[in-house]
């Protein structure tokens, strides 16, 4: 089922598969990042949450999202009950979450089975290994560190904490060029920068018009900016481009946009859909 070893392509810009290949597998599972590797992308995006017992997750939000998941006895989480939280867990009753057998109408052609949250390490092990026995190319992880400023405290232990689990797992099991930090959260990205400068940082936007403004907040230019990819032009490229950073414009599902951006010369697409990605 997951392992169709169907190598499509092979592609001249970083084609980075979102939270996986979340249009065809449940999102930030073990299954979709291998669907993407068989799709050929370069990179594999992921979110982390962290538990209560520290172990980080891979998961776009700090609970069970009733989107997505069904409760340990297989029912429906309600979507204001605010007792399914991450946060609040253990990893073992993390594990007994099912997030990938409840139909998505976002993602309907997303193949359905029960599998549950991973945790970093667990994902990164398998994706090595997967790529390993099957002689594919490395992949890099995009490894997003989900904080929002009023989260401290509540969904995560604070910016330095969280940083530091992530970034000590992620030198200890991978060498340093094969992974960058993204996040939305300036206070992470700050924190990364002076501590460990020598890390690839990508900085999440949502609107790149804004892009001096948000410079200037930070108070030091990435290596990758981020921004959402709907109102992006030719010019904003380049002027990105001219601050001596790459520019990767999430989350593009839709094949005439990604060659549109390709044509306006960005350096990477993150998508849902690595399998609509043009081949250059
Ligand atoms: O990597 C960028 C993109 O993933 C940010 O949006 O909400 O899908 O994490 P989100
Ligand atoms: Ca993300």
């Amino acid at each position: 089922l997951f392992f169709s070893m169907n190598i499509q392509a092979q592609f001249n810009y970083d084609l980075q598969g979102h939270r996986g290949a979340r249009g065809i597998m449940p999102e930030n599972t073990i299954p979709a990042m291998i669907k993407a590797l068989d799709l050929g992308v370069t990179t594999l995006e992921l979110d982390l949450a962290i538990t209560k017992d520290g172990v980080l997750v891979v998961s776009h939000e700090p609970w069970m999202n009733p989107v997505i998941c069904l409760d340990p006895d297989g029912k429906e989480i309600g979507n204001n009950d605010k007792s399914h939280n991450i946060f609040q867990m253990n990893y073992e009753d993390v594990l007994q979450y099912d997030c990938g057998s409840k139909f998505h109408a976002g993602f309907p052609n997303q193949v359905k089975f029960h599998v549950s949250k991973p945790k970093l390490e667990d994902l990164i092990v398998m994706v090595e290994k997967y790529v390993e026995d099957y002689g594919l190319p490395l992949p890099n992880y995009n490894v997003e560190i989900k904080s929002s400023p009023d989260g401290d405290g509540t969904y995560h232990p604070g910016p330095a904490e969280f940083s530091e689990r992530v970034v000590s797992l992620l030198l200890e099991k991978l060498p340093i060029e094969r992974f960058n930090i993204q996040s939305f959260d300036f206070r992470i990205l700050q924190y990364i920068h002076k501590k460990y400068p020598q890390i690839t940082l990508a900085m999440l936007v949502e609107d790149a018009a804004k892009s001096e403004d948000q410079l200037n907040m930070l108070g030091f230019r990435p290596a990758i900016y981020s921004p959402y990819f709907i109102a992006l032009s030719k010019e904003i490229v380049d002027s990105i481009h001219d601050k001596g950073m790459k520019i990767i414009p999430w989350t593009v599902n839709n094949k005439e946009q990604m060659e549109r951006l390709l044509e306006m010369g960005v350096d990477g697409i993150i998508t849902d859909y690595p399998n609509l990605a043009p081949v250059r």
